[in-house]
């Protein structure tokens, strides 16, 4: 399965730096981040784990896994299949192996820490691919590469399952953005109007997507199906300024 083709952009110093600072945060957040998981994550967590309909023997894939919350979930639900994750964090990713280790010791499963701009897996390697509270903390101009590198990691017929910071609550918006003056590398910013608008360009269609709010925290649980994106010609080649769209 291991095998490198990436789109991913070279990534510039400013946003190099960004992401060396979000991996050290969140090193330092993992052996207590599961208490923000459980207090704000975990019902967008039950509505994603719905949408994507994980059947039970696929290869599944989580992206920005955190300390394992939504991991152990999936394992839950794919035992006889292969359930893959990475998190930028080192620690991140060893908790959530951890985690995975004890609960279903007998699964195939792994954790890994890795990039999810340039992942580490060949062309189609997944049936499913979950993703929740990532694109936030990504560069912005890395977004759009970011989708397509997930695209390319999920198999014709594959879904995409993400879940997003909403931005449907004027008041939230407004916490949220101060949140993210303070600490921009751990909250980062709302991109989920922006990402819904990308998609079809990144050759996925939307097919589901719901709302769901746990305390004050809004969150967009996004399922998208895998099609020819139409930043593409049919020759192949990109579209010159794919992002006049976005
Ligand atoms: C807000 S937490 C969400 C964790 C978990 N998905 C959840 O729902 O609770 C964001 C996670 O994304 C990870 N992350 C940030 N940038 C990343 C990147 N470029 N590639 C992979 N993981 C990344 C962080 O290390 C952190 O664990």
């Amino acid at each position: 399965m291991i095998a490198r083709l990436s789109t991913a952009t070279h990534p510039s110093h400013a946003s190099e730096r960004a992401s060396l600072l979000t991996r050290r945060i969140y090193d330092v957040a993992a052996p207590f981040y599961t208490i923000s998981a459980r207090l704000f994550h975990w019902h967008a967590h039950t509505a994603a784990l719905a949408a994507a309909s994980v059947a039970d023997g696929s290869r599944v894939l989580e992206l920005a896994t955190g300390s394992g919350e939504m991991f152990i979930r999936l394992l839950e639900v794919n035992r006889r299949g292969q359930t893959v994750g990475v998190d930028l964090s080192p620690k991140m990713a060893a908790h959530t192996q951890d985690l995975a280790r004890r609960k279903f010791p007998r699964a195939s499963s792994h954790c890994y820490a890795a990039d999810a701009r340039d992942l580490p897996f060949a062309e189609g390697a997944f049936d499913s691919v979950i993703c929740c509270y990532l694109f936030e903390l990504l560069p912005p101009e890395h977004v759009e590469d970011t989708l397509l590198e997930l695209r390319r990691v999920l198999a014709p017929g594959g879904r995409l399952t993400i879940t997003l910071v909403s931005e449907t609550k004027q008041a939230f918006n407004t916490a949220y953005k101060l949140g993210g003056r303070i600490l921009p590398c751990f909250w980062g910013r709302q991109v989920d109007e922006r990402l819904v608008r990308m998609l079809p360009h990144c050759g996925f269609e939307l097919t589901k997507d719901s709302y769901v709010t746990q305390i004050f925290y809004v969150s967009h649980v996004v399922s998208a199906a895998r099609t020819t994106p139409r930043r593409f010609a049919s020759n192949g080649m990109p579209h010159a300024h794919a992002s006049r769209f976005i």
